[in-house]
């Protein structure tokens, strides 16, 4: 295991998908522990796509369920597709669904991304604005959230920044409009690499053999230019939980 500062990232390989839904989620109960005994609260960032479901649903029942710190927890959303939120392809509909409409967490603490918004410029702003708010951040500071959970597509996406996209260049806005002409829903909004690398704790969840060669091109691969391979916290730590289909073609994985 590494320490803070430490630019390698930690791995963990579990069994299957389900392991990694109960590692992920006892982890995330332990980093917002922490949190809130040294911060006094928790702020955390969700990740959209499949991967997570099982572990926000692991999180809204007992045990962890009563030892999640609810009400100083702050939820929001690391990308959103341009969707309103009772859209099948929202990822506020999931996470509400699997785990936000199922605990204690204030209303007030949830912040959603406006995904039916007109414009999604204008709405990418307003969350960074909100996100300052909450975070009480000077000017030009960006907000170093708890702990951003991020998934990872088979091109190395994360969020919704995709290979190639002129928002991986971003240096100021923490949150933006993106338009990705791969994806099922091209027009979405996302926290961009400043923002993502400012976290105190960034944690990618990855299952699944058919992500076992993009896993292994950004793991052994610190400039594969692909999207994941961007992501290094400048003063967290970053952790990539894996199950075994995914971790296979990894010669250094450890199984645990
Ligand atoms: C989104 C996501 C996206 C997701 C990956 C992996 O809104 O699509 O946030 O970045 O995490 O596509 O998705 P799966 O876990 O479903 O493979």
């Amino acid at each position: 295991m590494g320490s803070a500062m430490d630019p390698k990232p930690e791995l963990t390989v579990v069994d299957d998908a389900t392991a990694l839904a109960d590692a992920a989620a006892r982890a995330i109960v332990e980093i917002a522990e922490e949190a809130v005994s040294a911060r006094r609260r928790f702020t955390v960032a969700l990740a959209g796509g499949n991967t997570p479901r099982t572990t926000y649903e692991r999180l809204a029942a007992a045990p962890l369920r009563e030892q999640m710190p609810w009400d100083r927890t702050w939820i929001f959303f690391g990308d959103e597709r341009a969707v309103p939120p009772d859209h099948p392809e929202s990822n506020y509909r999931m996470a509400n669904a699997a785990l936000l409409s199922k605990v204690p967490v204030p209303a007030a603490h949830v912040a959603r991304l406006r995904g039916e918004a007109e414009d999604a410029d204008v709405a990418a702003a307003e969350y960074s604005k909100l996100m300052t708010e909450v975070f009480g951040s000077r000017r030009g500071e960006l907000p170093s959230f708890d702990l951003i959970l991020l998934g990872m597509g088979i091109d190395g996406h994360i969020a919704s920044l995709f290979p190639g996209s002129p928002v991986l260049k971003e240096v100021f806005r923490p949150v933006a409009a993106v338009h990705a002409a791969a994806a099922s829903i091209p027009q979405r909004m996302t926290f961009t690499l400043p923002l993502i690398n400012a976290a105190a704790r960034v944690m990618f969840l990855v299952a699944g053999g058919e992500k076992a060669k993009v896993v292994k091109a950004v793991l052994n691969d610190a400039s594969s230019g692909l999207p994941a391979s961007m992501v290094r916290p400048t003063a967290g730590r970053l952790t990539w939980l894996l199950d075994k289909s995914a971790a296979a073609l990894l010669a250094t994985a450890k199984s645990r």
